[in-house]
């Protein structure tokens, strides 16, 4: 789109050789979040996400379930998709690397790298973590053990291609050095730093004792290394090797186990295509379930979509934003999740809501005055000085938080609001203006509350895209939500909600036992 500014944001692509969880849900919700934030803000956004369908973990696992990969391919994208959709996930693509437009991008970056010299024939033998789809060395291994994961790796020795990484690495000191916003946060870019001043290896680059993937150009003995294949994807995406309108991605969200890909071969392989890199790479920390590691062999997997199912889709997005700050790991338990619902969700905005709603039923026959009394302007000035574009402090502060990816700490912002809001309608005792016939104050304080609560509901939309769009319901407002601009309506006075009559719905957040 001419003149616009574009917005490219990814999530790791899923294998699926394994069900929707948790980890993979987190994630998702998060790029969703930063995605609508952006929409708002007026970019042209591409939202991608997507499944890693090639390699011998999926191998593995179709032939374990007596099908095809491509059959249990087509299971499991099933499954991703019901659960974007469950969770609202406003994804502008889908890719699977199966297709064809991926294949395409592929074997482009590999003429690329062949182009550039970096790619030779040569003889792989150490070990490899299927599990993982990592080679490791020696001295990686711990007690015989592949280091991440903990399980058994296996003993490779086979021809193979391999990419030359080790010729990369001053240069990838040089970009990490030069753009500390590449790798975030702080501590896995230190970790990044480590690794490579440690030295690096030419990577393998292919595997020929098995066929599922993609064939290296002229020599279809060979399968493409699935990461070579799966990062790929983030150009694909883009429309590689077209012509690509949103290349660098403005920013890769993944967790911290997959950064080293990320971070290092991913940005050498851009480098051997003369590509740009992307601008932020941001690792996400891990959720353990009631203070265990979350495991198969445990049971404890948490499926999204029965948390969704069982909580709210909004309260579980919300809670997993709002519970832990991105980028550390959390726990995720069942009595913390009911605790923000009931406390924060329930308590502090949904009974605001439907107070104010109630009140302006009352007191105004269900229309929102309009608000013009000089007595009572505090409140109206407080938001007025911080919250309004361009330049109030929250709503500066809100913004950089966005931008870092401190989603916890863009939620406390709105909360400050919303707690302001409460505390007003207690001192402005609404029921006590009605008493006193107060008239003009007392639309005064309708017309504040509920503009407080529209200019809430822009801040919340990202985080909680149905909610945010049942407070304009119950306001009256009759647009949706996701067409409105975050700068024109997220101060006050964005929008005259003054006229409107409200619509009393059911409960914003129902309380849960
Ligand atoms: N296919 C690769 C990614 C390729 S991207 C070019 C892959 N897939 S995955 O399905 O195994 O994992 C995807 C994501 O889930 C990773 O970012 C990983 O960090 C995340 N999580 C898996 N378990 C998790 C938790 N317990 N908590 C948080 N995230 C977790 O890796």
């Amino acid at each position: 789109m001419a003149g616009k500014k574009t917005f490219y944001v990814t999530t790791p692509i899923y294998y699926v050789n394994d069900t929707p969880h948790i980890g993979h849900a987190y994630t998702t919700v998060a790029a969703d979040t930063l995605a609508r934030y952006k929409r708002l803000k007026g970019f042209d956004v591409l939202f991608l996400t997507g499944t890693d369908e090639h390699g011998q973990k999926v191998e593995k696992a179709a032939s374990a379930a007596g099908i095809t990969p491509l059959e249990l391919a087509d299971r499991v994208v099933m499954r991703f998709k019901e659960l974007w959709k469950k969770l609202n996930i406003s994804n502008d693509d889908f890719i699977r690397t199966t297709e064809d437009r991926h294949r395409i991008a592929v074997k482009r970056l590999w003429d690329e790298a062949v182009g550039r010299g970096d790619i030779y024939l040569g003889e792989y033998e150490d070990w490899y973590c299927t599990p993982c789809e990592s080679f490791l060395t020696g001295t990686q291994l711990e007690d015989g053990k592949c280091p991440d994961c903990r399980r058994e790796v296996e003993k490779l020795r086979e021809p193979s291609y391999f990419f030359r990484l080790a010729g990369y690495r001053e240069r990838l000191l040089t970009h990490i050095g030069e753009n500390p916003g590449f790798i975030r946060p702080e501590a896995r870019r230190n970790e990044i730093v480590s690794f490579l001043e440690e030295g690096l290896k030419d990577l393998s680059v292919s595997r020929t004792t098995f066929s599922w993937g993609i064939p290296v150009p002229d020599n279809p003995d060979h399968v493409i290394y699935v990461w070579f294949d799966a990062l790929a994807n983030y150009l694909t995406g883009a429309g590689y090797p077209g012509k690509m309108e949103s290349w660098p991605a403005d920013v890769h969200m993944i967790g911290k186990d997959i950064l080293r890909f990320h971070a290092v071969y991913w940005p050498a392989f851009l480098m051997s295509a003369g590509l740009p890199l992307p601008k932020k790479v941001f690792a996400h920390g891990w959720w353990t379930v009631e203070g265990r590691k979350m495991s198969k062999s445990l049971g404890n997997v948490v499926d999204p979509f029965e948390i969704a199912e069982r909580y709210g889709v909004d309260q579980f997005r919300y809670f997993l934003l709002r519970e832990v700050p991105f980028g550390l790991d959390g726990d995720f338990s069942v009595s913390a999740l009911k605790g923000r619902i009931n406390g924060e969700l329930a308590n502090d905005l949904g009974n605001l809501l439907s107070r104010t709603v109630a009140m302006v039923e009352k007191y105004r026959g269900g229309e929102i005055p309009r608000g013009i009394n000089s007595k009572d302007k505090e409140m109206e000035k407080n938001i007025r000085s911080r919250f309004n574009p361009p330049s109030g402090p929250q709503i500066a502060l809100f913004d950089e938080a966005m931008n870092e990816l401190r989603f916890h700490d863009a939620l406390w912002r709105v909360w400050e609001l919303i707690r302001g809001l409460n505390a007003y309608v207690e001192n402005s005792a609404p029921w006590n203006l009605a008493k006193t016939k107060d008239e003009a104050t007392l639309s005064n304080v309708l017309y504040t509350l509920t503009e407080g609560l529209r200019i809430t509901s822009v801040y919340l939309f990202p985080f909680m895209p149905l909610a945010a769009q049942e407070i304009w319901n119950q306001l009256g407002i009759k647009e949706n939500i996701e067409d409105c601009s975050f700068d024109n309506e997220a101060g006050w006075g964005g929008r005259d909600i003054s006229g409107l009559k409200v619509k009393k719905g059911a409960s914003l957040f129902p309380k849960v036992e």
